[in-house]
């Protein structure tokens, strides 16, 4: 399906391909062409991303909760950037980490500041709606975070049955997802309303973190243990507020071009609307929802 035909307006009208995917453009930033995914994948997102991994392994005190031990062989469903399987290969060198993305990584262009890419890393190409490219029970451990701007609801029992199938028997599976803001007013509300609503255009769900038990249940994990972590958003909440705050209005500026296409708010709107929402963080007392789900394959 040409997904990009769901924007009102074509933007730019500037189509490019990066790497093995087609790209278009729209209000300056650019979106994948051929899969449901709203956000941009550019390199603002590259830097979005990278922030937001660094936030949340600070945030969460490492990269993972599972209780993993030392596994031989690590998949990431939906890798972006690769900054977390680069990361668990130098942590587990012994292991083989594998990270799958509908669109390759951007290279890092800067030879001098280039992260070298740990030999026991590799990077696959791959669209999750169509199936993970594995036999069953190649990994003993499969990650996969951030997904629900990506795959739609009624996709997601089918997405985590094979997460769960390319896991080892006795290995672990770990899904992290966000929710929306609480504790916020009006405008934060409001913001938050019109990015669920791009995504429900396309059938994604901003809530669906909050049930990410039943998929692993559904999909015959046991030892499911669900953690709800409210992260503090605004300077309230001292280093880590600060980061997620920064995170948060990075994601509220990536979503502009799509609210705005879709004629849900006009750019005024919604510049306005953002800016009172910055103002509502800064008296404290919001705080962002992240669930953190492990379960194991019997
Ligand atoms: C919000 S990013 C999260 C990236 C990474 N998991 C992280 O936490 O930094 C979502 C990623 O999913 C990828 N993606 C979107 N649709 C996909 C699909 N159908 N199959 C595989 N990857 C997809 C995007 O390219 C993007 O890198």
């Amino acid at each position: 399906m040409a997904w990009w035909r769901f924007w009102r307006r074509s933007g730019d009208g500037k189509d490019t391909t990066a790497g093995n995917m087609r790209q278009r453009s729209l209000m300056g930033r650019l979106f994948l062409r051929d899969v449901p995914y709203v956000l941009p994948k550019d390199m603002g997102e590259v830097n979005r991303l990278d922030f937001q991994h660094y936030m949340m392994r600070s945030a969460l005190r490492g990269n993972y909760a599972a209780p993993i031990g030392t596994p031989d062989s690590i998949l990431d469903v939906g890798s972006g950037t690769g900054r977390w399987a680069i990361e668990m290969a130098t942590l587990f060198p012994r292991a083989s980490v594998t990270g799958i993305d509908v669109a390759a990584p951007q290279p890092d262009e800067s030879a001098a500041g280039a992260i070298a890419q740990p030999a026991n890393y590799q990077f696959v190409p791959g669209n999750v709606l169509e199936g993970l490219p594995f036999p069953d029970g190649t990994f003993a451990y499969v990650h996969q975070r951030y997904m629900i701007g990506a795959i739609p609801r009624d996709q997601w029992p089918h997405t985590v049955a094979e997460v769960v199938r390319v896991t080892r028997h006795g290995g672990w599976i770990e899904l992290v997802e966000a929710g929306t803001s609480r504790g916020g007013g009006a405008a934060l509300a409001t913001v938050d309303g019109w990015v669920a609503s791009v995504l429900a255009r396309r059938g994604l769900d901003i809530h669906l973190g909050s049930h990410l038990r039943e998929f692993l249940e559904g999909a015959g994990a046991s030892a499911i243990t669900v953690r709800e972590v409210s992260l503090p958003l605004g300077a309230y909440g001292g280093r880590i507020g600060t980061l997620v705050e920064s995170d948060y209005f990075a994601a509220v500026d990536a979503m502009r071009a799509p609210v705005i296409a879709l004629g849900m708010a006009t750019e005024e709107e919604y510049d306005r609307a953002a800016q009172a929402a910055r103002q509502e963080v800064q008296r404290g007392k919001c705080v962002f929802p992240v669930y953190v789900v492990y379960g194991h394959r019997p």
